[in-house]
C-alpha cells in the first residue's frame, strides 16, 4: 500500500539543494520502485521511507554518484527495455547467465528476482565494494541471495583481475543501465571491450541497456570525473571498434529516446538516453 505523504516522481523536479549535480535532499520514489521495495524486502509500507533515506545517507558516503544524490539507485531500469519480457524467458527457461554491470546497489538485479529469475543465474559487478554490501542492507537479503557480486574496476586499471577473468565468455547477456557514459571515449572502448570479452561466443549473446547520449557526440565534465554522450552514430562506431578489436561481430541496434535521463538536461537540451541492444553474430 501506497504511503499518501510520500512525493512521488513527478514530471516536475523537486528543487536541488546544490550539495552536488542532481542531489536532491527529498526523497523521490516512483510507485514501483515502492512496490519493489515493500514486495521483495516484505517490508511494511511506513519503514520503507525511513529505510531508504537510512540507506541513502550510508551510500552517499561510499561515492556521491548522481545515481544515489537523485534517488534512482532505487529505480530498477532493465524492466523498462522493450526486450525485457524476452530478456527474462531467455534466463528462465534456456538458464542464461545474465550479469548486471556497473550495478550499484542492485536494484535490477533484485528486480529481475522478483520477476521470477532464478537469482544463481544473475551476477552483478561494481566498482564499490560498499554499494555490493548496502544492496544486502536495502534488500534485506545477505542471508539468502545467490547471486553472485563482484567488485571490480571493469577497466582494470591496476591490471588483470582473476575474479573478471573467471567470468570470461560466461555471460550471455550483460545488462548495463546508466554505466556507458561514465568513461571518457578513450576508457569507453576499453569498457566495451572488456563486456565483449565477458560474453559468451555463442550467436545471440548480447550486450543491452541505456545509456546518456546527445544529438551531438561529445565529452562533458562532471563532479564525478570525465563523461561521454554518444550521439547513435558515435555509439555505433564505439561498437564497431570493440569488435574489430576483440575479433568479433556485433549488430548494433541503438535508439535516441527522450526518456527518463532527462533530468541530466544540464549537459545541454539534446540529452538524450540511447537504448541499445549490441547482438553477437
Ligand atoms: C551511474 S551509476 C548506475 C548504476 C546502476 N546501473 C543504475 O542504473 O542505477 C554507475 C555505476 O557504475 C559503477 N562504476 C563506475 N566505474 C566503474 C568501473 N570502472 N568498474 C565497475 N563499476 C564502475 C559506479 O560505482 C556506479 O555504481
Amino acid at each position: 500500500m501506497a504511503d499518501a505523504q510520500v512525493p512521488t516522481m513527478s514530471n516536475k523536479l523537486p528543487e536541488t539543494d546544490n550539495l552536488a549535480i542532481g542531489f536532491k535532499k527529498e526523497i523521490i520514489l516512483d510507485q514501483k520502485s515502492r512496490n519493489l521495495i515493500e514486495s521483495y524486502c516484505q517490508m511494511p509500507s511506513d519503514q520503507v521511507v525511513p529505510h531508504l533515506y537510512a540507506v541513502r545517507e550510508k551510500a552517499w558516503k561510499v561515492f556521491p554518484w548522481p545515481c544515489v544524490g537523485m534517488w534512482s539507485f532505487v529505480v530498477p531500469t532493465i524492466n523498462t527495455l522493450p526486450q525485457y519480457s524476452s530478456i527474462i524467458l531467455r534466463v528462465k527457461e534456456k538458464g542464461q547467465r545474465i550479469l548486471d554491470l556497473g550495478c550499484a546497489l542492485g536494484q535490477d538485479v533484485r528486480q529481475m528476482i522478483a520477476d521470477g529469475v532464478p537469482d544463481h543465474l544473475v551476477y552483478g559487478l561494481e566498482l564499490e565494494a560498499g554499494f555490493i554490501d548496502l544492496g544486502y542492507d536495502l534488500f534485506l537479503d545477505r542471508d539468502t541471495l545467490k547471486s553472485e557480486f563482484i567488485s571490480a574496476d571493469v577497466l582494470e586499471k591496476s591490471g588483470p583481475n582473476p575474479k573478471l577473468a573467471a567470468w570470461d565468455g560466461t555471460i550471455d547477456i550483460i545488462y548495463s543501465g546508466r554505466f556507458l557514459h561514465c568513461f571518457g571515449r578513450e576508457d569507453g572502448l576499453v569498457v566495451a571491450m572488456r563486456m565483449t570479452k565477458l560474453l559468451s561466443n555463442r550467436a545471440g549473446s548480447v550486450i543491452v541497456g541505456e545509456c546518456l547520449g546527445g544529438k551531438i557526440d561529445r565529452e562533458v565534465v562532471a563532479p564525478v570525473g570525465k563523461l561521454h554522450l554518444y550521439s547513435v552514430e558515435s555509439f555505433k562506431e564505439l561498437w564497431a571498434q570493440a569488435a574489430e578489436g576483440m575479433g568479433v561481430e556485433f549488430k548494433v541496434d541503438v535508439q535516441a529516446h527522450p526518456g527518463s535521463q532527462a533530468h541530466m538536461a544540464h549537459f545541454g537540451e539534446d540529452v538524450v538516453s540511447l537504448v541499445f541492444w549490441v547482438e553477437r553474430l
